[in-house]
């Protein structure tokens, strides 16, 4: 029988690194994994712990691929022996945290890049095959960055606000295809993504007013604390787990599997009373005063229209989180 081609973005760490593991090594033994990188270089974890898992020869390749390199998507394509990809996972990303008026031009293009436009790209090059042969699954590593707004992320949540918009839009073409997109979001995860976006350019804030500056600091302890409390292992090999907490890679298994695959498959369902928040009032008041409250730890401020904001958002008193909200990852 033949196997299913599964080529994931973004492999040199974190999700991309654990899922590509995790089919190369399912005991079916039924996956080829094409796992892909920005940067070659940076392929020795993947393959040390390949071994140390145990994954059988030819259950796993690496390939180079930048998501913002057109010519490097088109050549990881063209090297797929198979010549075709039955499972696409565009799980490349980049963060980007701090006040907005700090960022750099280079930085918010180059995150909007990745994360939009290198998933576009990655559609572009895969899509007319898969369109072609009337089957396919599109797997996309969202966030709850794409489905509620989080201070200090507001770029990266646009891109990922983007991401849910592109792949709502694209599920509805694509149905008479036989193809399904279908987003992972996850909550915070332990990997290398916190790291990567604390080493990034340093934000500078000394030009910054002070309360944009001592909220910032409020938001990194909320942040701090969140991640400590709820993120979880790409693994999972820490139990117990608390029962609202999905296994990662069992969700993307479970949404590459399943026989009627959906749009959206959540790893926390931590994330869902916010997200109901959001939707049971439209005008968005009762979740931006039910967020500030929660990350800054006080009322937010209130503007001239603050008095009638609450009066619209009377069943506010204290919307039923489930827990604190997560940072956004
Ligand atoms: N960690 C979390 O808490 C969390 C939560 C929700 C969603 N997510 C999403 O999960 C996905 C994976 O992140 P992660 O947490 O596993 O973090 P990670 O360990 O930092 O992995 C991100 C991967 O994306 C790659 N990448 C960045 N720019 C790229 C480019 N231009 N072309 C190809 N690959 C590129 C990185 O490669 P380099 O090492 O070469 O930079 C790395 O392999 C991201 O889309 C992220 O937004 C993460």
């Amino acid at each position: 029988m033949d196997r299913t081609v599964v080529l994931i973005t973004g492999c040199s760490s974190g999700i991309g690194l654990h899922l590509a593991l995790r089919l190369a090594s399912d005991p079916s033994r039924s996956f080829k994994v094409y796992a892909t990188l920005r940067d070659l270089s940076t392929q020795g974890p993947l393959w040390e712990a390949a071994q140390s898992r145990g994954c059988p020869p030819g259950s796993l390749e690496t390939l180079q691929l930048d998501v913002q390199d057109a010519d490097s998507v088109a050549a990881a394509r063209a090297r797929v022996t198979e010549g075709r990809v039955d499972v696409l996972v565009c799980n490349a990303g980049r963060g980007l945290l701090g006040p907005l008026e700090v960022h750099s031009g280079d930085a918010v293009g180059s995150v909007l890049d990745v994360n939009v436009v290198g998933t576009v790209r990655m559609l572009q090059a895969f899509l007319p095959d898969m369109k072609r042969r009337r089957s396919g699954r599109i797997l996309v590593t969202g966030s709850m960055g794409g489905l509620m707004g989080m201070p200090f992320n507001a770029v990266y949540c646009a891109s990922k606000f983007a991401i849910e918009g592109l792949c709502e839009s694209l599920a509805i073409l694509l149905l008479p295809f036989g193809i399904h997109v279908s987003l992972i979001e996850c909550g915070p995860v332990h990997t290398a993504f916190q790291k990567k976006v604390q080493t990034g350019p340093r934000v500078a804030l000394d030009d910054l007013d002070a309360q944009t500056c001592d909220l910032f600091s409020r938001y990194q302890r909320h942040f701090e604390r969140i991640f400590r409390k709820e993120a979880q292992d790409p693994e999972e090999v820490t139990e117990p787990r608390p029962a609202c907490l999905h296994p990662l890679l069992q969700v993307f298994l479970t949404a590459l599997r399943d026989s009627r695959p959906a749009l959206r498959y959540f790893c926390s369902e931590r994330i869902l009373p916010l997200a109901r928040l959001r939707l049971a009032d439209p005008s968005g008041c009762s979740y931006i005063a039910a967020m500030h409250r929660s990350v800054f730890g006080d009322e937010p401020a209130e503007g001239p229209e603050g008095a009638q904001t609450r009066a619209r958002t009377g069943e506010l008193g204290d919307p039923e989180l489930g827990t604190s909200p997560s940072a956004p990852q």
